[in-house]
């Protein structure tokens, strides 16, 4: 898919609203000391960690992650999000990976992301450049903090408005049509 120019980020009211939304929270209840254990026992798991922080993992698939200035607790990690991503893809939620990345083996975690093909606003062109190292070490964090919380929201086709809370992605050919409607005198 041919990368959007971001001409405007319109965050509707209800995103606000969204902030509230920490679904999963008391669902994903993984203990902490497994991911300590698991961290002392495979260096790869606190690599994992590390890549997730800083590669924005969590700041779609961990709700309220922004909003809390990353201080979440890894329990609550990238159990997908209820807040929707409008474009001309239709409209998407960041996926629940605690249950993606547990229902797969490491070598089907490690084909599928090679080749990782999603609609935006996904950074999959990211994934994909990722050493299997790199990727290999998500995986064994991931599995490390166990499965929690529910699947995410089904996407939406384009032009099917989404229920709030949503993200909208407004272009330029859209702009261009708001601002003949609404002229700037
Ligand atoms: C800008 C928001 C955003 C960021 C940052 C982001 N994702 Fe996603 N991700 C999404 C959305 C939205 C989807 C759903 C795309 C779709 O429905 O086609 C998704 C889907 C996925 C999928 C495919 C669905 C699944 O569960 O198997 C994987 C794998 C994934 N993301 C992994 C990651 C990883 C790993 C990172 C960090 C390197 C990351 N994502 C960062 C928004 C994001």
């Amino acid at each position: 898919m041919r990368p959007y120019p971001v001409l405007l980020l319109t965050l509707t009211a209800t995103v606000l609203a969204a902030t509230g939304c920490q679904r999963g929270t008391a669902a994903a209840a993984a203990p902490a000391a497994t991911a300590a254990q698991a961290a002392a026992a495979d260096p790869l798991v606190a690599e994992g960690e590390y890549l997730v922080r800083i590669a924005g993992c969590n700041d779609c698939h961990t709700p309220g992650y922004s909003d809390r200035g990353g201080e979440v607790p890894r329990s609550e990690w990238l159990v997908g999000s209820p807040l929707g991503q409008l474009g001309p893809w239709g409209t998407t939620y960041p996926t629940n990976l605690r249950l993606s990345i547990n229902a797969l083996q490491e070598d089907e975690w490690l084909a599928y992301t090679a080749n990782l093909h999603t609609r935006p606003l996904m950074p999959d062109f990211a994934v994909r450049q990722m050493r299997e190292h790199d990727r290999r070490a998500i995986y064994r964090f991931v599995r490390s903090l166990g499965p929690a919380g529910d699947p995410s929201p089904k996407a939406l086709p384009p032009g099917q408005q989404p229920p709030p809370p949503y993200l909208q992605l407004v272009l330029p050919d859209m702009a261009a049509a708001a601002q003949d409607q609404n002229p700037v005198q």
